[in-house]
């Protein structure tokens, strides 16, 4: 018996890197085992920030999902869905919508750093500032009882909470107040140790190939104070170091962390070990996205018994939301 319902989503505004592999997608994978899981594409939510090139979010959109595939989220398992397909969110965001004061929105974290940090777009929209409340509706559709997110996005869920107990007081028992589950922030950083992201051009895609991978890690920024290989270094403030970490037999990293530390070993013999490491490691990921490439169909149907799944629910929770808001 599984312990309870989460939902989450992702925005398909580019491809899956590294980033998203250990920051969120691995512990999605986890949580299969232990909740009944509803994983979608928040297309809508893309829409927010790239209503002007809106593009990408159908170019992204199977890539994410392929990738989902690709590393063990089995649609067998949990349920795959287009936020889009599912017109109800439509509906419950707007009811949704009616009960949040606008302090709650304006007030929030995240959308305050965001408009400093997306300044070159223009997201001082309706639908922007309304962006949590959308993500309420996700949430709530499903009944879930917990939302994997990263520390980013907890305030959002937070809100969600706030609006359940909303709705509730307003209507009737309608909705569970979902916990955060908060998803441990990725070690991985980007290729020059930023945080790992597409708009800084410092991401390992999973989608990359031998040959960008190892142009990648040959730029990467090792230990900063390690300026000749007759240097000793120090692994623990070495950026490539922690990919060792995750993608690095146990023996292997030991060597290395003496080798660096006694200058036995450069960095460029380390670079070209980790290159070799994450490419065998990426290779079944990389198996399994080759086979559904070839038969992209499959993928597709895949998509349409998710969304019919959803749907289902969604109609459902929407009844009960007209008879308790009596319209
Ligand atoms: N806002 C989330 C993000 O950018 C995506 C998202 C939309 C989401 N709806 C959601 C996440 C519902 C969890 C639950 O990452
Ligand atoms: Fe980092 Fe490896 Fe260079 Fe040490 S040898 S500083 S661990 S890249």
């Amino acid at each position: 018996m599984k312990k309870g319902k989460i939902v989450s989503g992702m925005r398909p505004t580019g491809k899956m890197h590294l980033g998203h592999l250990h920051g969120a997608l691995l512990n999605w994978k986890n949580l299969q085992e232990e909740y009944q899981c509803f994983y979608f594409i928040a297309d809508w939510h893309a829409l927010t920030s790239e209503y002007a090139h809106p593009d990408i979010i159908r170019e992204s959109m199977y890539d994410i999902i392929i990738d989902w595939i690709s590393i063990g989220l089995d649609p067998e398992v949990s349920t795959f869905f287009i936020q889009s397909e599912i017109k109800e969110h439509a509906e419950l965001y707007l009811l949704f919508s009616m009960i949040t004061p606008l302090s709650w929105l304006e007030r929030n974290p995240t959308y305050k750093e965001q408009l400093r940090e997306l300044s070159q777009k223009d997201i001082y929209t309706y639908g922007f500032l309304g962006y949590p409340v959308l993500q309420a509706a996700d949430i709530l559709m499903y009944k879930a009882n917990g939302v994997p997110v990263g520390e980013d996005q907890a305030p959002h869920v937070e809100l969600t909470r706030e609006i359940a107990r909303r709705f509730n007081h307003l209507y009737g028992e309608v909705f569970p107040v979902p916990d955060v589950l908060l998803t441990p922030t990725s070690k991985l950083l980007g290729i020059d140790r930023r945080k790992m992201s597409k708009s800084y051009g410092n991401a390992i895609f999973l989608t990359d190939t031998d040959k960008e991978i190892d142009a990648k890690v040959g730029e990467m920024i090792t230990d900063p104070q390690r300026a000749r290989k007759t240097d000793p270094g120090d692994p623990d403030i070495c950026n490539l170091f922690s990919y060792h970490e995750i993608y690095t037999d146990d023996e292997t990293i030991e060597n290395i962390r003496s080798g660096c530390r006694s200058a036995q070993i450069g960095c460029v013999e380390c670079k070209r070990m980790m290159a070799s490491t994450l490419k065998t490691g990426l290779e079944p990921i990389r198996a399994k996205r080759k086979d559904l490439e070839a038969d992209i169909d499959r993928v597709k149907e895949i998509m349409e018994e998710g969304n019919r799944k959803s749907r289902t629910i969604a109609r459902k929770t929407m009844e009960e939301v007209r008879d308790a808001v009596k319209i």
